[in-house]
């Protein structure tokens, strides 16, 4: 399915948690929510990001079913093949239909220490491969207190964009770490900011025609009460939603964002 350039685009970040039946059961349920609602009409876009685990069963299910959700992986390594223990190659990613691979989310940057430039790498694997990057920048509440809002995320995007063309399809999620999981959504105010300043980054990066048609998310503590003041946002072009996008109802509610509160 061809997207419209800036089409809206709500994507769940599973994290570690579904495993493949039960990723069957989420799908299903959303499909029949969305579909019941009539809310499967490309006015927004869809997306899944189930662990590794899941990905063939859910690509058989949205393509057995016809399922209009993108599917997504949570990572990929920076290399293509060979003696990488535990690592999963962006050509298996593309084989199993998968539009989207998210980079450099904080709790990998936490956890498995990944610096910017594993990120580049990682970027330039995804896009080697066919596959759209959801690149993830986000300050944590120190950075905040001693830099402000954006200087984090500009220096993260600015590492990630090396080397990328200007005619790389990609997708940016500002996700400040202090919002991430604690109930404490950043205010639309904060996330419009640092949206249009990651922006002005894609701009100088890969031009003004990339800065235009890019989809720049936003992420940390999403959910049906607050989707909607983000998406009046005019540089928030969707959501990246962790815990709500695990209840099939927010998840759904989220997704028709425009319905419920009108937008
Ligand atoms: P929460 O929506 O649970 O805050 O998680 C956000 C996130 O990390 C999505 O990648």
């Amino acid at each position: 399915m061809a997207i419209a350039p800036r089409t809206p685009l709500i994507a769940g970040n599973w994290k570690m948690n579904l495993d493949h039946l039960q990723a069957v059961a989420f799908v299903q349920k959303l499909h029949w929510t969305l579909k019941d609602a009539k809310h499967e009409d490309g006015s927004v876009e869809v997306a899944v990001f189930p662990p590794f685990t899941d990905l063939r069963t859910v690509q058989t299910l949205l393509d057995a079913d016809k399922i209009p959700f993108a599917l997504g992986a949570q990572d990929l390594s920076a290399h293509d093949s060979g003696a990488y223990t535990g690592e999963v190659s962006g050509a298996f990613l593309a084989k199993l239909d998968n539009r989207y691979v998210i980079i450099g989310h904080s709790e990998r940057r936490q956890y498995h220490a990944e610096s910017d430039e594993v990120v580049a790498a990682k970027v330039k694997a995804a896009l080697r491969h066919g596959l759209i990057p959801v690149i993830c920048v986000g300050e944590t509440s120190e950075d905040l207190e001693k830099f402000g809002a954006s200087a984090v995320p500009v220096a993260q995007l600015t590492a990630a964009l090396a080397g990328v063309k200007a005619d790389a399809e990609i997708v940016v999620a500002y996700e400040p770490v202090w919002a991430i999981g604690s109930g404490q959504a950043a205010t639309p105010q904060q996330a419009q900011d640092v949206c249009a300043t990651l922006r002005g980054v894609i701009a100088e990066k890969l031009g003004a025609d990339a800065a235009a048609k890019t989809r720049v998310l936003y992420g940390g503590s999403v959910k049906a009460a607050n989707i909607a003041s983000f998406m009046r946002e005019p540089d928030v072009d969707g959501a990246l939603v962790g815990g709500a996008s695990l209840v099939v109802d927010e998840f759904a509610a989220i997704i028709r964002y425009q319905k419920h509160v009108g937008v």
